[in-house]
């Protein structure tokens, strides 16, 4: 594989139930069926970027001294992911878990207990190991399930190794999912390609008062939200990407600093229909995986990110292996094989 991919974030051992509907607060219901697999938005993202096997991918991360942890490692492993710094918790906390209730039409609800995943803080993503990692590969993907200033470190490590390369790398792929209250500024300033679905983009867009936000436009907010982003810096390109589910995806790129306020370009990528939808449960880190690992693996990530055609390429190509993904139950045990990506539109896996 060409480039590297660092995913720096959680892991999650994800116990699916199945049910007929959502019980109502104080209501018992009885489900149809219960699943534990792996998951955490982080390692889902990472394992979706190996199996495609175009980029190298690692992992930065922690997990407890725990079978479920051991579950988790095993599968980064079986798909080829450096692991090597991801961490087994000393101090008892065990491996975080999510509870996840999937109804009859595919939709979910999820709570996330953190566990070991709390560890990946500040001081342990400045550790020797995670620094390496982070400088050394060609896409850094961040999401929202590990403490904030964890992903700010691993941003901020990223936009000074950028600094110092000749080919302005790594760039950063940014997916604050969960949604959190409020953008923090260093993902405004150190982040290239920022990844939001249509709540997230909600929140944030209310949080930071832009404009104009409706998500009924024709390209869902996006060009409202892109106004609230600052570029990373003058000479780097901003790319926004909202994600709409099976209406596809608004590609937005705000080209400088001194263009900030004023959006360039937006485009609408189609959605690509799903065969039947039976489980959206990682369906976004399956498109911002496939994003980071389009983008590794081509020559120049920066240059990509910077042309429209390039990216609506890019997000096309994530559109369709994230429609993939729901047609089949569980989270990571829901993605494809690079062989199933090969068989429905073999361009995915060819350089960008
Ligand atoms: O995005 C889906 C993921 O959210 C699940 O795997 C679950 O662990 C939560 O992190």
């Amino acid at each position: 594989p060409k480039g590297a991919v660092v995913v720096v974030g959680s892991c999650n051992a994800d116990l699916c139930t199945y049910t007929p509907r959502f019980p109502a607060p104080g209501e018992t219901l009885l489900g149809t069926e219960f699943a534990q697999g792996c998951g955490g938005k982080g390692a889902n993202q990472a394992v979706m970027a190996a199996k495609l096997g175009v980029a190298a991918v690692s992992f930065v991360g922690c997990i407890g001294d725990d079978g479920q942890g051991r579950m988790m490692r095993d599968a980064m492993e079986a798909v080829g992911i450096d692991s090597k710094e991801l961490v087994t918790a000393t101090d008892g906390k065990a491996t975080g878990v999510a509870t996840i209730l999937i109804d009859a039409s595919g939709e979910n609800c999820i709570v996330v207990a953190p566990g070991a995943n709390a560890n990946v803080d500040e001081a342990f993503v400045r550790g020797a190991g995670p620094r390496r990692a982070i400088e050394g590969a060609s896409v850094l993907v961040t999401q929202n399930e590990i403490p904030g200033e964890g992903t700010e470190a691993a941003l901020a490590i990223a936009a000074s190794a950028a600094a110092a390369s000749s080919r302005g790398t790594p760039v950063t792929v940014a997916n604050p999912a969960p949604a959190p209250e409020a953008l923090p500024e260093s993902a405004k300033t150190d982040v290239d390609v920022l990844v939001l679905n249509e709540s997230e983009a909600a929140a944030l867009a209310h949080a930071a008062g832009a404009d104009g936000f409706s998500a009924e436009g024709e390209d869902g907010g996006a060009e409202a939200v892109a106004r609230v982003l600052r570029p990373r810096h003058a000479s780097r390109p901003r790319v926004l990407v909202l994600t709409r589910g099976s209406k596809g995806a608004s590609v937005v790129v705000v080209p400088s600093e001194a263009e900030a306020g004023a959006v360039t370009e937006v485009s609408v990528v189609e959605g690509v229909p799903a065969a039947a939808v039976v489980d959206t449960v990682g369906a976004g880190d399956a498109f911002a995986g496939t994003l980071a690992a389009v983008l590794a693996a081509s020559e120049d990530p920066l240059a990509r990110i910077g042309s429209m055609e390039r990216m609506r390429e890019a997000v096309r190509r994530s559109c369709t292996v994230a429609s993939m993904s729901v047609g089949r139950k569980g989270t990571q045990s829901s993605y494809p094989s690079r062989a199933d990506v090969e068989a429905i539109d073999a361009s995915i896996i060819v350089s960008l």
